[in-house]
């Protein structure tokens, strides 16, 4: 019985992953959020599911972190087949450049948080699991990425803003890559994916961001002039199917690579 934990499971990606990993038979998905009341989006996903188990954690927290693969050794025994890590801080603030903080001190401090957040929170999750993840025989860890850590796209798009988001996913992916040479001599599987354009406005709040969608179809229009092929939006259900999909055929050539969701290299 294949076991997958899902960090940042709340909404949008992660939230699909766990609806569509527990679709799968003989799975056991272990939802890890940072408050299970408040997951009300997750909730419903549970209601009709009998392998979901949530688990609470902050990925700022490590402590927390390792209360929750204790939690899920519980279960399974202590070992853990897939590591999928989600979790991200994308508030509304997230789209702010250089010159949006009233002070450099606004400014360190968002981007220190950021950093917890984005960057040592990918540590912290693979850190606590990492047990677990090594007593089974599968040893795969997915760390969802974005474009906007990849200076090469980031020039082509244009993107100058988004800057404590892009500098932290940017270090969250070497810390990917640091942890696939790491692991390499065991036979762990490491990758970074980026998802594509995904529109999570369903998942956003209470009750999904209605507006939100148009702001989605300005984004495709506009990174697709930029970098010249057509970025389509993608709902969440159609990101991750293709990316549950390349994660059951992941190999050992593909340890430490920066994966498009439907597959292959990332490249801008
Ligand atoms: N959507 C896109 O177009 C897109 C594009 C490229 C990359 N990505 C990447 O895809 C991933 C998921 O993004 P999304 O679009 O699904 O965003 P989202 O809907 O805003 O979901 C973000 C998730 O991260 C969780 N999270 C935030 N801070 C956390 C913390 N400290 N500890 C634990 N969980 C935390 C949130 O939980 P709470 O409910 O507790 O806040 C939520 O479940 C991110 O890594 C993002 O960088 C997304």
């Amino acid at each position: 019985m294949p076991s997958y934990a899902v960090i940042g499971a709340s909404r949008g990606i992660g939230l699909e992953y766990v609806r569509q990993l527990a679709a799968k038979p003989d799975t056991i998905v272990f939802a890890v959020v940072r408050n299970a009341s408040k997951s009300t989006h997750l909730q419903a996903v549970v209601k009709d599911a009998k392998n979901i188990h949530v688990v609470e954690a902050d990925v700022a927290d490590y402590p927390s972190l390792q209360r929750a693969a204790e939690r899920v050794a519980e279960v399974t025994g202590g070992k853990l087949d897939y590591l999928i890590h989600s979790a991200a801080r994308m508030e509304p603030g997230v789209h702010r450049g250089f010159d949006d903080y009233s002070s450099m001190d606004e400014l360190d401090a968002d981007f220190i948080t950021s950093y917890k957040i984005n960057a040592l929170g990918v540590i912290h999750s693979i850190s606590a699991f990492l047990p677990l993840l090594r007593a089974a025989p599968t040893k795969k860890i997915v760390v969802i990425s974005t474009g906007e850590a990849d200076p090469k796209f980031v020039r082509k798009s244009g993107t100058a803003h988004m800057t404590a988001y892009g500098m932290t996913k940017a270090a969250a992916l070497i810390a990917t890559t640091k942890y696939a040479v790491k692991l390499q001599d065991e036979g762990f599987v490491v990758v970074a994916v980026s998802p594509g354009l995904v529109d999570n406005s369903d998942t956003v709040g209470e009750n999904g961001d209605p507006a939100g969608h148009a702001l989605f179809e300005q984004l495709s229009d506009y990174y697709s002039k930029k970098l010249g092929v057509r970025v389509e939006v993608q709902t969440p259900e159609q990101s991750v199917s293709a990316q549950v999909k390349l994660i059951e055929g992941l190999k050992p050539s593909d340890n430490g690579l920066f994966l498009k969701h439907t597959g292959g290299e990332f490249v801008s």
